[in-house]
């Protein structure tokens, strides 16, 4: 379970305000359809059986589409190293982009994973339109190798109707970031073999631990919103473990996509160490004293490179550490350097790179943005910017046609 360490945070949290996911449910009823345990039902069986049915057949599952409807899923997958047979696109319009993947592609057998909830962001209808030709020219049957996944009656399922395409629906009241514990994300992690289970218990644990009235996720909210009081309007979320960057850009969109409104609001920026201390990390020490830290730690890393024998004497006094402890010293430093130049740092513990872990995370940042949104007094679910940008594209490219 997600444990949150205040201790070098310089806020001081006495007892938590009541609010309670009932709060947010209440003030929300039409978009907080997440906000409940999942069911294993016959639905998710489906998923489970027909993602593992069509693993079988092809060497590539093609994932299409962009924001809520991908980054979740990129974020377990590379937690879990799972991710050799998914392939991402859509997420540009840049055509080199397309042509490596095609080259991917070439001689394989794929199938496509279309995901819009909108059914109509033009990154990915695009880039669907690309691949499925590209499917149509190579695969006689290929009707059976595309998987649509989108709103009820949106535009693209229409379309996938009229095609006679497979189709997983995304409720009504799930928004696109909050939506990767629905066929968006179940749909291509079980693909991959991931336990899917595991992940629903993980985040089913997540929405039980928030029922105690002094829990961690809410813990974390406040401690945000105490800081960004205290002019701190930059969060760097940053981890020591490659594979858990992804999930540092799940958390970055969670973050920003719901609670950067009204002129306000944190600016989440994602970073790796210890790579980017040895560029922004300059910027943390001695730029604007703007910014706080929250660390992704995970608690039971694995263990297995020893450094043995070294030949280099600039660095034999290192013999029988392993790359973990001294990744371990590295964020013992960094926590001090950080203290000594005012930065307010969080650590957020989590057990494992689990199945589990993945989804005890993911509905903890989902909560800590809903939480965000009732603190700060902003609407969490709603993306306007982001749909400003949508409007003035459909309409330049309609004009242009
Ligand atoms: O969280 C959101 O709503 C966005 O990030 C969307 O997921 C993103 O814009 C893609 O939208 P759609 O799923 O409608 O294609």
């Amino acid at each position: 379970m997600i444990k949150v360490d205040l201790t070098n945070s310089t806020i001081n949290i006495k007892s938590l305000p009541k609010i309670t996911i009932g709060n947010i449910i209440e003030k929300y009823p039409n978009i907080t359809g997440w906000i409940k345990p999942i069911k294993v039902d016959t639905t998710i069986k489906d998923i489970i059986a027909t993602a593992h049915n069509i693993n079988k057949k092809v060497d590539y599952l093609l994932v299409i589409g962009v924001g809520g409807s991908i980054n979740g899923t990129r974020a377990c997958l590379s937690m879990l190293k799972n991710n050799n047979k998914v392939l991402f696109v859509g997420e540009t319009f840049d055509e080199d982009e397309i042509i490596s993947i095609k080259n991917i592609l070439t001689g394989k057998k794929f199938a496509i994973n279309v995901i819009s909830k909108s059914g109509q962001t033009k990154e990915t209808l695009i880039t669907f339109e690309l691949f499925e030709k590209l499917l149509q020219h190579t695969t006689k049957d290929y009707k059976n190798y595309i998987f649509v996944t989108t709103g009820v009656n949106s535009p693209l399922d229409q379309y996938a109707l009229a095609n006679n395409y497979k189709t997983f629906h995304i409720a009504d009241d799930i928004g696109g970031r909050f939506s990767t514990l629905t066929p968006v994300g179940l749909f291509p992690t079980a693909f991959a073999n991931v336990d899917i289970k595991k992940i629903i218990l993980g985040a089913n644990e997540q929405l039980q631990a928030v029922k105690n009235s002094n829990n961690d996720c809410l813990k974390y909210a406040i401690a945000r919103y105490k800081l960004y009081k205290k002019h701190k309007t930059v969060e760097l979320v940053s981890t020591f473990n490659t594979k858990l960057y992804n999930f540092t850009l799940i958390a970055e969109q969670l973050l920003a996509e719901s609670l950067g409104k009204n002129g306000g609001g944190i600016l989440p920026q994602k970073t790796l160490y210890t790579r980017d201390l040895h560029s922004i990390g300059q910027y943390v020490e001695e730029g604007k004293k703007q910014l706080f830290e929250t660390f992704l730690v995970i608690r039971n890393q694995s263990n297995n490179i020893k450094l043995n024998k070294i030949s280099n004497k600039n660095i034999d006094y290192l013999n029988g550490k392993t790359l973990s402890q001294i990744n371990n010293y590295a964020y013992q430093s960094v926590l001090k350097a950080h203290k000594k130049a005012l930065v307010p740092t969080i650590t957020i513990v989590i057990d494992d790179m689990s199945a589990y872990s993945f989804g005890n995370m993911y509905m903890f940042y989902c909560l800590a943005s809903a939480f965000g949104g009732i603190i700060a007094k902003v609407n969490p679910f709603n993306q306007n910017g982001v749909n400003n940008y949508k409007t003035n594209l459909n309409n330049l490219l309609m004009s242009k046609i």
